[in-house]
């Protein structure tokens, strides 16, 4: 298998391209636009499954093969669809049950798009089909760059209550416990008398007067994300048998919940995301930057590429605020200076018809090749030309912060001691602090080698599962700094105590034990007393009982005043700090820039408020990545003496430099 970076060794840049929706002199115009934006890779044939297999085995790829050529001719690569995201009309009419059913019992009617049902035997045979068709014919064509798997799996859809799909849930049971018994015990089934003889007796966790059974309903999530990636891997094996070179991938989303993507990006030759930041978190959307370094992460580093983004406005929020100029392409080199490989986004031309026609896209209706937006997609694609020495450039990063889908799942069930708890939100309290610091962060599971790392931070981690008490420990003990915050280490894979106690699998690393919780009612706080400090603190207290440990700060109200808060505690090499609440910003802010001092960890450059610095290496190359998020114009000072070529300008820089408002640039100093 040949890699995305030997395939396309330049900065990807294109879109979705749907031509289907257009004639065919509109296609050669648009392959002249392509040109001049400096587009040199498309998305085709994302949702054509209706316009490829017209009926039942009956196929017409007339049009998609002259598209495939006339974009060759002009030098643009094809990312090629397998065109899966939605079965056609026929497909519906003819096999009824092959639709996905909700958990109240309805069916998804046809109309929309993803209403399959991922267990549907039918949905996978017409997947089989269309999917050999479209790789047998298209293997050698030139334009064939790499292979686009069906599309955001599970965007809409991401539960199915169908009988097929409570089938395949009572096999994977089977498979994954073996005996009933195995399965009672692991459920806690002896509660509420839920005890079954038999697999065939368990049902889905459907409409139910309460809770359901926690261990059940991970289970069943568990079981959806196994499901779709079965899905995803019945195309890859049929594309890697036909086209073995030819790169795979599927896009993932934002803050997506349902599916683990870290047991998906194994199944992936290169991570691809899709990108919407709500244009009212303003410019940085620092949210959005931390799933950058997410999918980064998801491969180890891996460079990934940006699949989709919108270029102006998108027409799914209740209110479409548009992007000002220079917006987008500040976002897109915020992607870049986090680990994209390319650019890309939803869509080429703006649509006719059809229900996302007041979506942006690289070539708006009204204006044209006239519009403010064709203008700043041209200048942007003629910039990333002067990139290509940046792709397949990595990150280095000694921080590292603990990301878990099942701990996500978990955490976040009902029958919790306070049901407003986000796990994300926990997470972009910590990433925040070094975000703003210019500390370039790495996402890894507990489980995972942390031996690159100096500080690892584990917010929230309410699932310990086996190994990662040791894991983590082993760390601590070879000379790393630890952070766990409140709720953490209480329940195994199952959603079952430790019985250890609260905490109590890292009783010996974090020189502590917890009693007892508080969580807060709405707008209550408390107060952190440290050195002769005050902080506030929100959401919940732990009430924590030392055992080696000692108190950094303590809660200054309620009946556990005075008891700790914050701790410390030395093992082995190294040292692991306790936070029992979620304090303010401003003192996470304060905590982890001691951490950063103690371990002489430095932001590449110093640079002024509003002004972010990223850093990607080659083995020859150092690229240093200036965003400038004010509307004024800054002043950046550099490394006295060494000169860097600012790769954008292609100006060589000294000492220091002028940035404009909404400016970047991207300096390269040769090692
Ligand atoms: C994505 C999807 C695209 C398009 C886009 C609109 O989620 O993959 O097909 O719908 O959103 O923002």
């Amino acid at each position: 298998m040949r890699s995305v970076s030997e395939i396309c060794p330049y900065m990807a840049y294109g879109g979705d391209y749907n031509p289907e929706q257009w004639s065919e002199e509109v296609w050669l115009e648009d392959a002249r636009l392509m040109q001049q934006a400096g587009v040199n890779l498309v998305s085709v044939g994302i949702f054509s499954w209706s316009v490829i297999e017209l009926n039942e085995n009956q196929f017409d790829f007339s049009w998609l093969d002259r598209i495939m050529n006339i974009l060759h001719d002009h030098g643009i690569g094809v990312s090629l669809a397998t065109a899966t995201a939605s079965t056609p009309a026929w497909f519906v009419q003819k096999y009824p049950d092959s639709v996905a059913v909700d958990r109240q019992g309805v069916p998804y009617s046809f109309g929309s798009r993803q209403h399959y049902s991922p267990c549907s035997p039918e949905y996978i045979q017409g997947v089989k089909r269309i999917v050999r068709q479209l790789a047998d014919r298209y293997k050698d064509h030139p334009a064939l760059k790499m292979w686009h798997i069906n599309n955001e799996y599970a965007c809409h859809m991401a539960e199915c209550y169908s009988a097929h799909t409570e089938k395949a849930f009572r096999v994977w049971l089977q498979e994954t416990y073996g005996t009933i018994d195995k399965l009672n015990e692991k459920w806690g089934t002896a509660f509420w008398s839920q005890r079954y003889n038999d697999f065939e007796e368990i049902t889905l966790p459907r409409h139910t007067p309460t809770f359901t059974n926690p261990g059940q309903t991970l289970d069943y999530k568990r079981f959806m994300n196994d499901r779709f990636l079965y899905l995803y891997k019945i195309e890859k094996d049929i594309l890697r048998e036909v086209t073995p070179d030819v790169p795979v991938f599927t896009n993932f989303m934002y803050q997506f919940k349902p599916l683990n993507y870290w047991q998906w990006a194994k199944e992936l030759d290169v991570v691809t995301w899709d990108s919407y930041p709500d244009p009212l978190e303003g410019t940085p959307s620092v949210s959005h930057t931390m799933w950058h370094d997410l999918m980064r992460s998801l491969k180890q580093g891996q460079p990934f590429l940006l699949m989709e983004q919108c270029t102006g406005q998108v027409n799914w929020m209740d209110v479409n605020v548009i992007k000002p100029p220079g917006v987008m392409r500040l976002q897109s080199y915020a992607a870049i200076a986090h680990g994209a490989d390319g650019i890309m986004f939803f869509q080429w031309r703006q649509s006719r018809a059809g229900a996302e026609k007041f979506h942006g896209a690289m070539l708006p209706l009204s204006g044209g090749e006239e519009s403010r937006i064709f203008k700043e997609v041209t200048q942007l694609g003629q910039e990333l030309k002067n990139l290509d020495p940046v792709v397949g450039a990595r990150t280095k990063a000694s921080v590292a912060i603990v990301f878990d889908w099942e701990n996500w799942w978990a955490v976040e069930q009902e029958g919790k001691p306070h049901q407003h708890q986000r796990y994300i939100q926990q997470v972009m309290l910590y990433y925040q602090a070094f975000y703003q610091r210019h500390i370039a962060v790495d996402f890894v599971r507990a489980q995972d080698d942390l031996s690159p790392y100096q500080i690892v931070v584990a917010p929230q981690l309410y699932m310990l599962k086996e190994g990662e008490a040791q894991n983590l420990e082993q760390f601590v003990s070879q000379g790393g700094t630890l952070i766990v915050t409140f709720f953490s280490a209480i329940v195994d894979e199952n959603d079952r105590f430790h019985l250890t106690g609260y905490g109590g699998p890292l009783r010996d690393v974090l020189g502590l034990w917890v009693e007892e919780f508080d969580p807060y009612p709405v707008g209550a706080k408390n107060r952190l007393h440290y050195e002769d400090k005050q902080a506030w603190c929100y959401t919940w207290s732990d009430v924590i009982h030392l055992d080696g440990a000692k108190t950094l700060a303590a809660f200054g109200e309620n009946w556990y005043k005075g008891y700790p808060a914050v701790t410390l505690n030395t093992y082995g090499q190294g040292q692991a700090l306790y936070i029992g609440t979620e304090p303010d910003p401003s003192y996470i802010d304060e905590l982890v820039g001691t951490v950063l001092e103690e371990k002489e960890i430095r932001a590449p450059l110093d640079v002024p408020p509003n002004v972010e610095v990223q850093e990607r290496h080659t083995a020859s190359d150092r690229f240093i990545f200036v965003l400038n998020y004010h509307q004024e114009a800054v002043h950046i000072r550099i490394p006295e003496g060494q000169p860097y070529t600012d790769l954008i300008t292609q100006k060589v820089v000294k000492d220091h430099f002028p940035l404009q408002g909404w400016d970047v640039a991207v300096l390269q100093q040769r090692k």
